[in-house]
């Protein structure tokens, strides 16, 4: 079959933020770029960032970048490189700035100048007490920066492609990407979108998860692509549960919400944060919030008829700091746990948040893949960005805000790159023969197949297990059948049957092509997990207690090929900075 080509500088894959300000980078630059997006770029799920960015700006007293990067590398219990770390707590200063010349509306202070809150992980002097560093927008700071660099996007004249599902990445025999094919959910027609550099900025994949504050478009589409196409996928056993997600709704209340000033609460009154974390009490790190809070329940403490949550207290904020900084918050607490919170405690469960792992790059924000000897090879033409890349910043557990942060330094870095490499590497190259076989062999199955399994019933059982099997706390008995089931679902995903065949906008469809990626995150994440014989940030096993530096201060890299594992060492070595030596944690 032969597809419709059309041909650009530049296809970035993904509307959000990371994707919106890579696209801006090269659009001014004069590029001719695509953006492709499933929704409304402002409908990406960057909108629904709620507590703020990251960075030493020093607006509320005094702050610094290695006092953030000291932060970033403790929170991801030393599993982040050191030099991309150390890169973007340096430029996490410009890129807000850059946002505010943009028009972003930040909250301000009576002088003018932004607004910072204060967020759990972020302390001054190296550990000493909390600092106000979240540059925020009341809590709905993810929309606005949404919107912000959507129309500076529409000014630069970036093309955008809405509605529109990127399927699989093309590459040639030498193994340069050069651009993927696309799904046009309106008509149902497949195309070729052709670059001369291809970015992915697909957002997260907490869809794998039952229980999740992720949009449903977070299916892991760029991992996927990326895993189908032989990049090794990194750190996929670290997941984070988020503190407070609304119970038995999912929705995020944000951890502004605890920087403002509220605190949790268990069955019996108690502020039990203060027995977990002494000094920082409920703003230490995500992962030590959420285990303290899933021992609280494990433990009998948890509030409800099922003990099965706790309560976040906040109605000593009163309406004013309520209504003028958490004004959202209300609404979702009203809306879904009809819980005033100027009166009422929010009934709050650690919720799956973040992907901490992804496609590994560099601090620049190159795809890379060991070859040839080097472990960190570039694969040529290729970039990623924001949640679905691994930079790797994060490490084992990501601060609150630096979410926003990474999207932003990272995404600009990455524009930055390829538009280096394209003016150093002029010209297209052609495409292969066989540029569309993988998707069209994946679309033929699907619209051949049947007497197969429904797509949402594999779809069900793959978040049930993950749920099971790979949450806050780990077993060795559930994380080794939590393998052999996870395969077991791969396996039957490529047996399911599409019912409705037709083309023109078929929800099902798509649900089914998402699936295909939701698969690799999953069984990524699993065997990952199921290997990795120590505790460290958000991976908590009871086999293996303690964190352990002597063989385990190293980045798991999963093949789809195989089903494989290989390693490689953490960077320790900043761009400047001396090196933060690896040290007991505690907040
Ligand atoms: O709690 C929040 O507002 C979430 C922020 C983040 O994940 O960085």
């Amino acid at each position: 079959m032969s597809l419709a080509v059309r041909t650009f500088d530049a296809v970035v894959v993904g509307a959000g933020g990371a994707g919106l300000r890579a696209a801006l980078q090269l659009a001014e630059a004069g590029l001719r770029v695509a953006v492709l997006s499933k929704v409304f770029p402002t409908r990406s799920h960057t909108v629904a960032a709620q507590g703020g960015v990251g960075a030493a700006l020093g607006n509320m007293g005094e702050d610094s970048w290695l006092w953030h990067m000291y932060d970033t590398v403790k929170g991801s219990d030393w599993m982040g490189d050191q030099d991309a770390i150390e890169f973007m707590c340096r430029e996490a200063p410009r890129v807000v700035y850059e946002l505010e010349h943009y028009g972003m509306p930040f909250d301000r202070n009576d002088d003018g100048t932004i607004y910072q809150r204060p967020f759990g992980g972020h302390s001054m002097n190296f550990g000493e007490r909390p600092v106000q560093r979240s540059c925020c927008a009341a809590d709905r700071t993810g929309h606005a920066m949404l919107h912000t660099l959507y129309q500076r996007n529409v000014r630069a004249r970036t093309q955008f492609f809405v509605e529109w599902m990127a399927l699989d990445l093309i590459r040639d025999a030498q193994g340069e990407v050069l651009g993927v094919t696309a799904l046009e959910m309106e008509t149902g027609e497949v195309s070729i979108l052709q670059a001369r550099a291809t970015l992915f900025a697909t957002g997260g994949a907490g869809r794998i998860y039952a229980s999740t504050t992720n949009a449903f478009i977070n299916t892991g589409d760029g991992p996927g692509m990326a895993a189908r196409a032989g990049s090794p996928l990194e750190d996929m056993e670290f997941w984070q549960f988020h503190p407070t997600g609304v119970a038995g709704a999912g929705v995020l209340i944000t951890e502004g919400v605890r920087g403002e000033g509220g605190y949790l609460l268990n069955k019996n009154g108690e502020r039990f944060m203060e027995r977990y974390a002494p000094n920082l009490k409920d703003l230490a790190s995500r992962d030590v919030v959420s285990r303290a809070m899933a021992t609280e329940i494990k433990e009998g403490r948890g509030a409800g008829k099922d003990g099965d949550y706790l309560l976040l207290k906040l109605d000593h904020l009163g309406p004013e700091v309520i209504d003028k900084r958490l004004p959202g918050i209300r609404e979702i607490a009203i809306k879904f746990a009809n819980a005033d919170p100027v009166k009422d405690p929010i009934p709050v469960v650690p919720t799956v948040h973040y992907m901490m792992g992804g496609i590994a790059t560099n601090y620049l924000g190159e795809v890379v893949a060991p070859a040839g000897g080097n472990p960190n090879a570039l694969v040529p033409r290729f970039y990623a960005a924001g949640e679905c890349a691994c930079a790797s910043v994060h490490g084992a557990n990501r601060l609150g805000t630096n979410s926003l942060t990474d999207l932003l330094v990272f995404g600009k870095a990455a524009g930055d790159a390829l538009i280096r490499f394209l003016a150093a590497n002029p010209g297209t190259k052609d495409l292969p023969k066989d540029a569309a076989e993988r998707t069209l062999a994946r679309l033929s199955r699907l619209e051949s197949q049947k007497g197969g399994e429904a797509v949402p019933e594999v779809g069900r059982e793959m978040r049930r297990i993950m749920q099971l099997h790979c949450g806050v706390f780990r077993f060795p008995d559930t994380l080794a059948e939590g393998v052999r089931r996870i395969r077991e679902v791969a396996d039957r995903a490529t047996r399911t049957e599409l019912r409705d065949k037709s083309r023109i906008f078929n929800t099902a469809r798509v649900e089914a092509l998402e699936l295909d990626n939701l698969v690799e995150v999953a069984r990524a994440s699993m065997v990952s997990a199921a290997a990795r014989q120590e505790s460290r940030g958000a991976h908590d096993r009871s086999d293996f207690p303690e964190r352990d530096d002597r063989n385990w201060l190293k980045h798991t890299l999963w093949y789809k090929e195989g089903d494989r594992l290989e390693y490689k060492p953490v960077n320790l070595k900043p761009l400047t900075a001396q090196t933060i030596e690896p040290k007991v944690r505690t907040y």
